[in-house]
């Protein structure tokens, strides 16, 4: 049964001169992501998850030179230490970019694992399958994604939320006892999630406009993994609103920012899309249940 977000928690958390997007247990500032978490308290985040711009001239972001880009990434990162609660998570996804006379792809991870306070506990392979063919070199076929922690003794990980069912031998033992938990395996660090794909006959039902979007369910997957619910999830690059959305389906409360307009409304009207889906959802098994 799901259970709509306590909105309590969250009433107007983000404050500003920055029109704001308010939906139940969700707020969407559309401002310049340090503006924002300037606004925050410290300490008030369960969970952090973005993807920033990577410095590669996507329509979305002006290119700089790499010291300026990393001057710029250690600001946010310290932010984001700030507002994260001491049982926080972070994960950080990141790609690759060009640096001059150095390298033509450059993983992100090597240039910023180490720009703020947080503590790397490990890094994830988010493996996409297809994608762009490359004549010169090895196709790309994976991302990044830097799980960081406030503290290395203490955080929240919910192993059996995320289990993987798919077992080989599911019902080998060991002394008479089951090898394997019968929720299933631990996932491991490389995970395959398809991209979100777009182009006719071959869009991925949850696209939408926005040109780098996060697949939903491997934000899934880290929502539950690393928050409970009515925990409050933020995402400083909020893009087309994936964080949003898996954090609300899974009953957290979730904040964040996006600069631009157009973004913003992208985010609002999946994001209702989303909730009136769910809502629908559970009438329809009020239903059943004759309730
Ligand atoms: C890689 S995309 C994030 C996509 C997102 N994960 C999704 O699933 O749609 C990065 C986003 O950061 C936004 N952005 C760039 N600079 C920003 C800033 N200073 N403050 C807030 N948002 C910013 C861009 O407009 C872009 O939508």
């Amino acid at each position: 049964m799901i259970h709509p977000a306590p909105d309590h928690q969250i009433r107007q958390l983000l404050e500003g001169p920055f029109p704001v997007v308010r939906l139940p247990g969700i707020e969407i500032a559309q401002a310049d992501c340090l503006a924002v978490m300037r606004g925050l308290p410290d300490c008030c985040a369960d969970l952090i998850v973005t993807s920033p711009p990577y410095n590669i001239g996507k329509e979305y972001e002006h290119r700089r030179t790499l010291d300026d880009y990393l001057a710029w990434c250690r600001e946010w990162l310290r932010e984001l230490h700030r507002i994260a609660r001491p049982s926080a998570s972070f994960w950080l996804n990141l790609g690759y970019c060009e640096v001059a006379q150095r390298g033509r792809a450059v993983p992100l991870p090597y240039l910023m694992w180490d720009l703020s306070p947080f503590y790397l506990l490990q890094e994830v392979v988010w493996h996409y399958g297809a994608g762009v063919a490359s004549r010169l070199a090895f196709s790309p076929r994976n991302e990044k994604f830097l799980w960081f922690v406030k503290d290395a003794d203490s955080y929240t990980f919910n192993l059996d939320a995320v289990r993987d069912p798919d077992v080989k031998y599911p019902k080998q033992k060991k002394n008479g006892k089951l090898k394997c938990n019968p929720l299933g395996k631990n996932p491991g660090d490389v995970w395959y999630f398809p991209k979100v794909t777009s182009g006719a006959n071959r869009a991925s039902p949850e696209r939408t406009a926005h040109p780098a979007q996060f697949p939903l369910a491997v934000i899934d997957r880290i929502v539950k993994a690393c928050s409970n619910p009515g925990d409050l999830v933020f995402d400083p690059f909020m893009g087309s609103g994936t964080t949003a959305e898996a954090a609300s389906a899974n009953d957290r409360t979730v904040a964040g920012s996006e600069m631009r307009a157009d973004y913003v409304k992208i985010a609002r009207d999946r994001l209702m899309r989303a909730i009136r889906r769910r809502e629908s959802e559970r009438s329809q098994l009020h239903l059943v249940l004759g309730e």
